[in-house]
């Protein structure tokens, strides 16, 4: 039998052992020693090809701290919770953005991400929009590398189509009572396995207009990426998927008359070799769409950014709705619940939609030039 007085010794020694290693691997991170992290390692032995779009446990996240108006030094964690303080502006006050994009393992063998710069630039607007200190470009790359080294045992295969989704995450932690922002932030970032968001293949889905329901204002905080916008769609989301659909779509909040966003996506037509796509002060500034419209005109196609008056649907050849998730989901009809109008773009993806979809992934996979410089390689 292990006495007491052993059990207390065995949990010393491993908690021991446990600082000790975590002690080293902070200091091989801190000390130049990426290259460490920066040649494959072995995989996990999961079933890749059938990953969902959920939460998954990996070995660690990376923090950084705000304190006395400056950010402090990166750490890795392997903790998967925060202790947080009671009053904490993110649980009061909604100060608390976020950002997604993914890991890519190629055919090449290679780890590529996408439009890093993009998704620390989106966070920074972000922040100015909710009183939030910016985290510099150079800090939110530096910690995306290095959440996606550590863990690259996690990173799908290729084959498999599934991805490593990164989450950053700020959020503002110092008490505060009285409505105002907070003085101190923790940036962190962890990474899961996803599965594809095609299993089946590149399909078209149905959506739905609901107009009861408005995402964000013309002059709200639509255009940044704060947990408020999203708690603010989960009722008419959910509304849509009971209906089934895919997803809600959103008209603009003023005049109820434009097309603003689907759900957690940006949205576009084809018509005439054009590909249009709103213009609108609500909707998120997607980064597939602003490369969509950039593979588009490399593709010859012409580009219009405008307000996309609801009864213009009639006239689009092809639709979809574009993001990191799914890249492209093509759209087989909108149906506009209060009219009873229907909208149709074919029950199969459209060919403007397949060719974007296949150069914009072909890019992110590296098997297509990246000539805009859009990759960058993580591990080698
Ligand atoms: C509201 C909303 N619109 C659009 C997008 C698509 O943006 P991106 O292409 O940067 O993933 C997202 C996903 O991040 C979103 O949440």
């Amino acid at each position: 039998m292990i006495t007491d007085k052993k059990k207390k010794e065995k949990s010393v020694f491993s908690s021991f052992l446990l600082l000790k290693s975590k002690i080293l691997l902070t200091f091989a991170c801190n000390s130049q020693k990426e290259d460490i992290l920066n040649t494959h390692k072995l995989m996990k032995n999961l079933d890749w090809g059938n990953l969902s779009f959920g939460y998954m446990k990996t070995d660690y996240n990376v923090r950084c701290y705000y304190r006395d108006g400056k950010w402090g030094e990166i750490e890795v964690c392997s903790d998967e919770y925060l202790n947080l303080h009671m009053a904490a502006t993110c649980l009061h006050y909604g100060q608390e953005a976020f950002e997604g994009l993914k890991a890519y393992r190629c055919k090449d063998g290679k780890v590529r991400i996408f439009r890093v710069d993009e998704n620390a630039a989106r966070l920074q607007s972000t922040c100015r929009g909710i009183m939030m200190p910016e985290v510099s470009t150079e800090l939110f790359t530096e910690m995306v590398k290095k959440v996606v080294r550590l863990n690259q045992e996690w990173i799908p295969t290729y084959e498999s189509g599934a991805t490593l989704y990164i989450r950053p995450l700020l959020i503002g932690t110092s008490a505060q009572v009285g409505v105002h922002p907070a003085k101190e932030y923790c940036f962190l970032i962890f990474v899961t396995p996803v599965g594809p968001y095609f299993k089946g293949g590149f399909a078209a889905n149905p959506y739905v207009i609901i107009r009861d329901y408005d995402r964000s204002a013309p002059l709200g905080t639509g255009k940044y990426k704060v947990g408020g916008n999203y708690a603010a769609s989960l009722f008419a989301n959910n509304l849509a998927h009971e209906k089934g659909y895919a997803c809600e779509f959103y008209l603009d909040a003023k005049e109820k008359k434009y097309m603003d966003e689907c759900g957690a996506a940006n949205f576009f037509g084809i018509k005439n070799n054009t590909y249009v796509t709103p213009k609108s002060t609500s909707i998120l500034p997607s980064i597939t769409n602003k490369s969509l419209m950039q593979v588009a005109e490399d593709l010859g196609m012409k580009v219009e950014r405008r307000p996309i008056p609801e009864e213009e649907l009639e006239t689009f050849e092809e639709a979809g709705a574009c993001g990191t998730a799914a890249v492209i989901s093509p759209i087989s009809y909108i149906d506009d619940l209060d009219t009873g109008k229907r909208y149709s773009f074919g029950d199969k993806p459209g060919p403007m939609s397949k060719k974007l979809f296949d150069t914009l992934r072909g890019i992110q996979y590296g098997e297509i030039e990246d000539k805009h410089g859009w990759t960058t390689v993580v591990i080698e």
